[in-house]
């Protein structure tokens, strides 16, 4: 395998994904199949960042692709926000180019661009607030997508949370992903025109609620408590979820707005006020950024109908046997024994790993 690996550093946010022309002269008669899987998926990027490498990074990939002849297949992979927040069964259908998730717009995608530089040439007269705004950010290391909230909680950043049990998360273990994109390659590298979509979810055929995560995030810190700074064993706590955002805000008005006017008085004193002060704040702060920009995710109404995904994998079990290497069928995840014995565990050791990282680099 490793002999057939030729890596090329390239940028999709460039146009030929800043390839030099006699590279792409080269490749492009040996390119078989294209697989477009390079985005930002952070739920804070900002959107310049997001409009250049999700947007018009996918157009590049796809110029690029025009220009290989033998190109046999182009496989784009996005993620399910793509869907938007939309209601009820999402069918497996393209999009139309232009068309917008909001009834009755169109999006163009060359006033989005003209927008953002707009925006920016604007950006740039301001005072520096933006930068410091955005070392915050990264500082509360938010860009860790979903799996953030397992870290705060470890953290004990997340005292409460919104959260509503009917809902269903739609998680995927990557493995299935890239199982999934295996088979589409068998089956339609041949086919020439046409385009097939396909939701790789759980959602339809083993629904995750919110109950499961929230008793498998229990029951893993129950077996791997967490250690404060000092070394200390910390009880293991459930987070206090609320059902409406409304309930959440009051709730933190009342448990920490009021505390923090009055500590703000008191800081004047200095000392042990203002340290108490700044901590709450800071906690304050985080929980309602991260609680605005989840919202839409936790209250997630839609359900991915995967009709076409279960009779891809319908033709490889005939084809490939009963016990495939290509697994691709969601049905077989137990939730919680996957959380708690897979993924929570995966996520601390990434989280740790990074923070050593972090500290590394500081020292250097
Ligand atoms: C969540 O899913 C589990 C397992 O499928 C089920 O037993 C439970 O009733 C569900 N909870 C809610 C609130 O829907
Ligand atoms: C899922 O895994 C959990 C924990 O390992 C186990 O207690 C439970 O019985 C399993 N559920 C099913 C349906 O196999």
């Amino acid at each position: 395998m490793k002999d057939k690996i030729f890596p090329l550093a390239g940028d999709m946010v460039c146009e030929n994904c800043a390839l030099p022309s006699s590279t792409i002269e080269q490749i492009s008669k040996e390119i078989d199949v294209i697989v477009s899987v390079a985005a930002t998926t952070s739920f804070y990027e900002r959107y310049d960042v997001a409009l250049a490498s999700n947007a018009l990074g996918v157009a590049h990939v796809c110029h690029l692709a025009n220009k290989c002849g033998n190109l046999k297949m182009l496989l784009h992979v996005s993620t399910a926000f793509v869907a938007g927040d939309q209601e009820g069964l999402l069918m497996e259908k393209p999009f139309k180019s232009g068309e917008s998730l909001r009834k009755g717009y169109n999006l163009d995608i060359q006033a989005e661009i003209k927008l953002v530089e707009n925006f920016k040439s604007k950006l740039r007269m301001q005072s520096s607030n933006d930068k410091l705004e955005k070392k915050k950010m990264k500082e509360l290391g938010l860009k860790r997508t979903i799996d953030m909230l397992y870290v705060a909680y470890n953290d004990q950043k997340l005292p409460c949370f919104i959260a509503d049990h009917n809902v269903i998360s739609d998680m995927i273990p990557g493995d299935l992903v890239i199982n999934a994109m295996m088979v589409s390659m068998a089956i339609h590298w041949d086919q020439h025109g046409g385009q097939a979509i396909y939701h790789v979810t759980s959602g339809h055929r083993n629904p995750l609620n919110y109950s499961i995560t929230e008793e498998s995030l229990y029951e893993y810190f129950h077996a791997n408590p967490r250690v404060s700074n000092g070394g200390r064993i910390v009880k293991n706590k459930r987070v206090l979820l609320f059902k409406k955002y409304t309930h959440f805000h009051l709730y933190m008005i009342l448990r920490y707005k009021i505390a923090l006017e009055t500590l703000h008085v008191m800081s004047v004193f200095g000392g042990s006020f203002s340290k108490n002060y700044n901590k709450l704040n800071r906690g304050y702060n985080f929980l309602m950024l991260v609680a605005k920009l989840y919202a839409p995710y936790v209250f997630f109404k839609g359900c991915f109908d995967d009709t076409n995904m279960r009779k891809l994998w319908a033709t490889t079990t005939d084809k490939l046997n009963e016990d495939s290497m290509f697994d691709c069928d969601p049905a077989c995840i137990n939730w919680s024994s996957y959380l708690v014995n897979t993924h929570i565990p995966a996520v601390m050791v990434n989280s740790r790993n990074a923070n050593h990282m972090k500290k590394a680099n500081k020292i250097a």
